[in-house]
């Protein structure tokens, strides 16, 4: 391992959520379909995967599917579906080998019921791996998160003084994961488009011009330096003004 990554070990975040983006611009630089662009954001979703696992990031998160994305053409749609649908036939059993724990956020309602099968499975498979865990955001949506987290606590009789944020967290699909620490978009854009809204309060943002397929471990290193520099205070002052 290189010097600068022992010195990067020093300040990784904990957990690392990624907005993929631009796969479908990488695809069309190279005359190709959506789809291919998707299938190379896959492998280079493998890469980051191992690279983070090196590094010692214990929580890896990923928008692969949002609830807006239903509006896609049908079949991209459909092609989403298959990518999953095949990582999962093709990659769970090396995933699982490696320690890797998947979760997934979002609803699987509106998915085939074979593929909702193969997740709950994989799902279960995985649990109790600890070396890094990836957290698939799948049917995900930020705001529907946050309400089917209001629909379940009212539906569970709580009375309004009972809420609080440790409540809310308990009812998010991600209950009982940390916080990300760094929120990494691709392709340039500067927004969360429905990502993590209540878990992103006090993440750190990079955003970066590179598309998904290539954004590889030096691309992650960047990311990761910046990270290391900036001061996050939570709402508080810096110590060194005091
Ligand atoms: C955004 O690029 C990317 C997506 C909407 C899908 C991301 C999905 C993958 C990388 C594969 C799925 C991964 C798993 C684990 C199932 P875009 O299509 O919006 O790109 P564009 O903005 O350049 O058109």
């Amino acid at each position: 391992m290189s010097d600068e990554v022992a010195r990067l070990r020093e300040r990784v975040p904990y957990h690392v959520a990624i907005i993929m983006d631009g796969n479908g611009r990488w695809a069309r630089a190279r005359g190709q379909p959506r789809l291919a662009g998707h299938r190379a954001g896959v492998e280079n979703l493998r890469r980051t995967l191992d690279a983070c696992a090196k590094l010692g990031i214990k929580v890896l998160t990923v928008y692969a599917f949002s609830t807006e994305n239903w509006g896609r053409p049908p079949a991209e749609v459909r092609g989403l579906m298959n990518i999953l649908e095949t990582v999962i036939d093709r990659e769970l059993r090396r995933l699982h080998a490696n320690g890797v724990q998947l979760r997934h956020v979002g609803v699987l309602e509106g998915l085939s019921e074979s593929l909702q099968r193969k997740v709950r499975q994989a799902v279960a498979l995985t649990r109790n791996n600890d070396r890094v865990t990836l957290n698939v955001a799948f049917n995900y949506g930020g705001r529907q998160e946050i309400v089917h987290a209001v629909q379940r606590i009212m539906r569970a009789g709580f009375a309004p003084e009972e809420v609080d944020t440790t409540l809310i967290n308990y009812y998010l699909y991600t209950a009982g994961l940390p916080d990300p620490d760094l929120i990494i978009r691709t392709a340039g854009e500067m927004r969360l488009s429905n990502f993590l809204l209540w878990q992103a309060s006090y993440a750190e943002y990079y955003s970066t011009p590179v598309f998904w397929p290539d954004f590889d471990q030096a691309e992650l290193l960047k990311a990761l330096h910046q990270y290391a520099q900036r001061e996050r205070r939570f709402g508080l002052v810096s110590p060194s003004s005091s």
